[in-house]
């Protein structure tokens, strides 16, 4: 961008986030971001998490309010979660495609093939899905939550690259959806051995999300907040990451002196991207649009949900 657009733009989003404060206070609104979110985005944020600590988040605010900025399954988990609670999200378009590879009638199906498995779902998955669920999980509890099932057969859906790297750290048996994220399952061997032969000292670093043999390759393997936390805490100064770029913005937070390298130029979630700092405001100020889940289904949903809070 030439430096006059550039300032355009930082203008603009000066008045937005003013006019962002003063709604907030009006709405008593709680600004909720996913790390894959746009700069401008976490940065206005009162909290930035994963998924578990924005589910968990969601589940204890005082506010009236919750923008969620992420993708439908997370304003819906919230919704769950906090069923009094306007739940609005930027744009509605946000989805999250994995989530949308599992339906509620082919996971029922795959259930009466298998009646003494309990179901283990990511959190990736619609509302439907996990109103059949025993308990969901996120990446960063799922060897936890599987563990802690009590059933030696696990229906997992909808992720099989999360639930390959889950069977190698559980002795159950594990019935594996084929679901997969279109971000973290296009980072290849070749991606990740072009990028160590150019920054030989760097430490490789990956999501469970990725394809097993790209996980096989790293160094570290976790969630979004695991990830962060090995980099803030690791001696090391220079990462190659495998996961979403949003986390960039977390990353150089918590260690200006350390330098990350994105493993792929495609690890870029469009979904989480749809969503940008105007439309936040926008949502607060018209209320819309606003995420609702019918009872019957929150009802059975949030079951799934308040079992995986319980797991410690
Ligand atoms: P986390 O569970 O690490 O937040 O990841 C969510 C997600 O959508 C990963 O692609
Ligand atoms: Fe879904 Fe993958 Fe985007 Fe996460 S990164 S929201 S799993 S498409």
């Amino acid at each position: 961008m030439e430096a006059l657009a550039l300032e355009r733009k930082a203008e603009q989003n000066r008045e937005l986030r003013e006019r962002l404060m003063q709604l907030k206070k009006e709405r008593n609104a709680i600004i909720l971001a996913h790390y894959y979110q746009r700069d401008e985005i976490q940065e206005v944020a009162d909290f930035r998490g994963d998924s578990f600590l924005l589910a968990q988040k969601a589940a204890s605010t005082d506010a009236d309010v919750i923008v969620f900025c992420g993708v439908h399954f997370m304003g819906e988990s919230a919704k769950i979660l906090a069923p009094h609670k306007t739940v609005l999200v930027p744009d509605e378009r946000a989805g999250c495609p994995m989530a949308d590879m599992v339906n509620p009638i082919g996971l029922r199906e795959l259930k009466a093939k298998h009646p003494n498995a309990k179901v283990v779902t990511y959190i990736n998955s619609s509302a439907d899905v996990k109103a059949e669920t025993d308990i969901c999980c996120t990446s960063a509890n799922a060897v936890k939550v599987v563990n802690s099932v009590d059933s030696d057969e696990i229906i997992w859906c909808p992720d099989k690259n999360l639930g390959h790297y889950v069977s190698q750290h559980t002795d159950k048996k594990m019935i594996i959806w084929e679901g997969y994220c279109n971000t973290h399952d296009m980072l290849t061997i070749k991606d990740v051995e072009e990028m160590r032969a150019k920054y030989p000292n760097a430490e490789f670093v990956v999501h469970p999300e990725c394809r097993p043999e790209v996980v096989a390759m790293a160094d570290f393997v976790g969630s979004t907040t695991g990830i962060l936390k090995y980099c803030r805490e690791s001696n090391h100064k220079e990462f190659i990451v495998g996961t979403e770029d949003g986390t960039g913005y977390q990353l150089r937070l918590d260690s200006p002196d350390k330098t990350f390298h994105f493993a792929s130029k495609f690890l870029v979630c469009p979904n989480m991207k749809v969503n940008n700092l105007k439309k936040v405001v926008r949502a607060l100020e018209t209320m819309q649009p606003e995420i609702y889940v019918p009872q019957d289904v929150a009802d059975k949903a949030r079951l799934s949900l308040e079992r995986m809070l319980l797991v410690k």
